[in-house]
């Protein structure tokens, strides 16, 4: 639906960018701090609090410098953090058991962030790569990923997690049938108010790279992840994967990368109207920041460019690596 305009000079579009006052009553979308979730990396071995090479500025956290990012967050008004763990490679297994130990590094944070800063709402990853032996998000038999077997362990992963305070429960795994076996066992276990962020629709994307230096899956992974992962040339296949985690209980959904895919955020939005966020994932951060060392771009205004342009494709939020140094440009600090 195009608008009709008087013509030239009635029309003058330049009128309502003449000043700022103009051009702020003009404004169609605005960015708030609300609407930022912040993904941190936490460990519990040697490295812990360095920075991640491809990632300037992003640090692997220990369970106390968790904590500190967490009221970081909290003091910056930033509504929610989510988890993803850096672990041991001498814990990972082909059966992946560590995911669902009560004693994980994931879960010992959450309980850790829960009772220090019990205002900020904890997110957390569930899929199997940060404790598979092979790098990927599900249990893998003869070169295949086993489908059920694997959402039997994420459900398991998904309770513990509960278990220990966690608020949004985040599958990325991309297996068929997990939105709606987790949610079936959180009532089972009393955990009915838990919420489920579902990655529906999750692209096989090139732009995770410097995320799985991050969290040492880089080595670990055999092939790729193609299998369960979406093609990069769909886009009527994510709104079927929308209509079916919805389907199956999932509260907001998510769209996987984030600049890339902004078509694929407008498609959700508009055909659902459902809570969508999208993941600004670490290559689209490590390639701003990359341009940024060079003196290519400028920092701020790329990245709340960037950040606005998920508000635009009708984005409620946005996961961001950017989303303290966002929060604190919103807030004039
Ligand atoms: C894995 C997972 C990935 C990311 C979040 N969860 C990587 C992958 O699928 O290989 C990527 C996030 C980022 O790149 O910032 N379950």
């Amino acid at each position: 639906m195009t608008p009709i305009l008087p013509p030239f000079p009635h029309s003058r579009l330049r009128r309502m960018r003449r000043t700022p006052a103009l051009r702020d009553l003009a404004q169609e979308n605005r960015l708030s701090v609300k609407d930022l979730i912040w993904p941190i990396f936490i460990t519990d071995v040697a490295g812990a609090d360095v920075e991640v090479p491809s990632m300037p500025g992003v640090f692997r956290h220990t369970l106390e410098g968790a904590v500190r990012a967490a009221e970081e967050a909290a003091s910056l008004g930033i509504p929610a953090i989510c988890l993803f763990p850096y672990t041991d490679p001498a814990v990972k297994t082909e059966a992946c058991e560590e995911a669902w130990n009560p004693e994980n590094i994931t879960n010992r944070v959450i309980r850790a962030i829960k009772s220090a800063v019990p205002e900020i709402a904890i997110m957390t990853d569930i899929a199997l790569d940060p404790y598979n032996a092979n790098g990927h998000d599900g249990l893998v038999r003869g070169g295949e990923i086993i489908n059920d077997e694997t959402v039997d362990c994420l459900v398991k992963m998904a309770v513990a997690q509960a278990d220990a305070g966690a608020d949004i429960l985040g599958p990325s795994d991309m297996m068929d049938g997990r939105i709606g076996a987790m949610r079936t066992a959180l009532e089972a276990s009393g955990h009915r108010n838990v919420t489920i962020l579902s990655y529906a629709a999750k692209y096989a994307s090139g732009f995770y790279g410097p995320f799985r230096d991050a969290v040492g899956a880089t080595g670990a992974l055999k092939g790729d992840k193609k299998t369960y992962q979406m093609n990069p040339a769909n886009s009527d296949e994510a709104i079927r994967l929308v209509a079916r985690d919805l389907a199956e209980g999932a509260d907001m959904v998510m769209v996987k990368p984030g600049m890339p895919y902004l078509d694929i955020c407008r498609r959700v939005k508009d055909q659902f109207g459902v809570p969508t966020y999208a993941y600004q994932v670490s290559g689209e951060y490590a390639m701003a920041m990359a341009a940024v060392q060079n003196g290519w771009l400028d920092h701020d205004q790329v990245m709340m460019e960037s950040l606005m342009s998920f508000r635009r494709a009708g984005c409620d939020g946005v996961l961001t690596y950017f989303a303290p140094k966002a929060a604190k440009l919103l807030a004039g600090r």
